[in-house]
């Protein structure tokens, strides 16, 4: 399908979705949000999809939520439609994800980014929740998620002051996964989510859910889920391969099941 502000490619079992405003650095407005939905809803329920890469441009990832959409919005405005809450979809899915991140991070697009599993930087991004500059808080989870990423020493630091932060910093922090040459980012990322895609998908799927259940819980409580949904894989047929596989001194031939 055709999309307004997003593109959607496919190479093998990997999905590479682009941010494509290019003249707004990819600014987050409700279109934007639209399309990144509808492409995510089809991307779930594709089998044959095994991952997906979520990328900007050189220049941008994205920088931010599109303020001239939001500056005369009143607080009526913005409750009523639970403006932003509609995002919580990319932290709902329940693929891997993977943000390629090259150029700015802003605001919302730090927060986007955020939201994903792996975030691979090139040596070029930077991020920041800039947001304090223009009078508002980070409104699509940087509050959270950031402070979960990096700690409360460096979150305020971002959060109060404004400032971006680079990719090298970004990555002592333990927001980014790995840098890379802004040449390569896009290689690397489908890498990456090419192998996860040749995983057997729904040991994938669980272990992002038992990663995030880490977020959400107890260490008791996260323990007794992760046991019990490790348990619930010895009813795949995957996992019977795998194990033979490794036995028989092969390669595993998952079929996601
Ligand atoms: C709308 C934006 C935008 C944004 C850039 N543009 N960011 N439009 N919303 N967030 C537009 C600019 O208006 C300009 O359009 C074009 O993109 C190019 O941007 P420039 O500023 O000319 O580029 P440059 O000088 O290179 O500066 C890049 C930049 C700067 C440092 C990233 O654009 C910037 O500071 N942007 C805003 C960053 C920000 O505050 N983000 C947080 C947004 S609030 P024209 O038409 O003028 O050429 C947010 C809240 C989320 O995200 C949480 C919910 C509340």
């Amino acid at each position: 399908p055709e999309f307004e502000t997003i593109l959607l490619e496919r190479t093998g079992r990997v999905a590479v979705l682009t941010l494509n405003r290019p003249k707004a650095l990819n600014a987050l407005n409700s279109q934007v949000l639209l399309d990144v939905s509808a492409a995510l809803d089809l991307l779930e329920n594709d089998e044959s999809v095994g991952a997906v890469v979520l990328t900007g441009s050189e220049r941008a990832f994205a920088a931010g939520a599109d303020i001239k959409e939001m500056q005369s919005k009143s607080y009526m405005d913005m409750f009523l439609v639970d403006h932003f809450g509609g995002w919580d979809r990319v932290a709902a899915f329940r693929k891997p994800i993977i943000a390629a991140v090259a150029g700015y991070a802003l605001g919302g697009g730090c927060e986007l980014a955020m939201m994903c599993d792996l975030l691979i930087a090139a040596d070029n991004a930077k991020f920041g929740q800039p947001e304090i500059k223009l009078g508002i808080i980070p409104g699509m989870g940087g509050s959270q998620r950031l402070t979960k990423a990096v700690g409360k020493a460096k979150a305020m630091d971002l959060i109060l002051t404004g400032r971006n932060m680079d990719a090298e910093e970004a990555e002592r922090a333990g927001l980014v996964s790995r840098i890379v040459p802004a040449a390569d980012l896009l290689t690397v990322a489908l890498e990456t989510a090419q192998t996860i895609a040749s995983m057997s998908l729904p040991s994938v799927m669980i272990a992002k859910e038992s990663v995030n259940r880490a977020f959400e819980t107890t260490l008791g409580e996260g323990l007794r889920f992760e046991r019990r949904v490790f348990h619930s894989l010895f009813a795949t047929e995957d996992q019977k391969e795998g194990m033979a596989a490794f036995v028989e001194k092969r390669a595993a031939d998952f079929h996601n099941r």
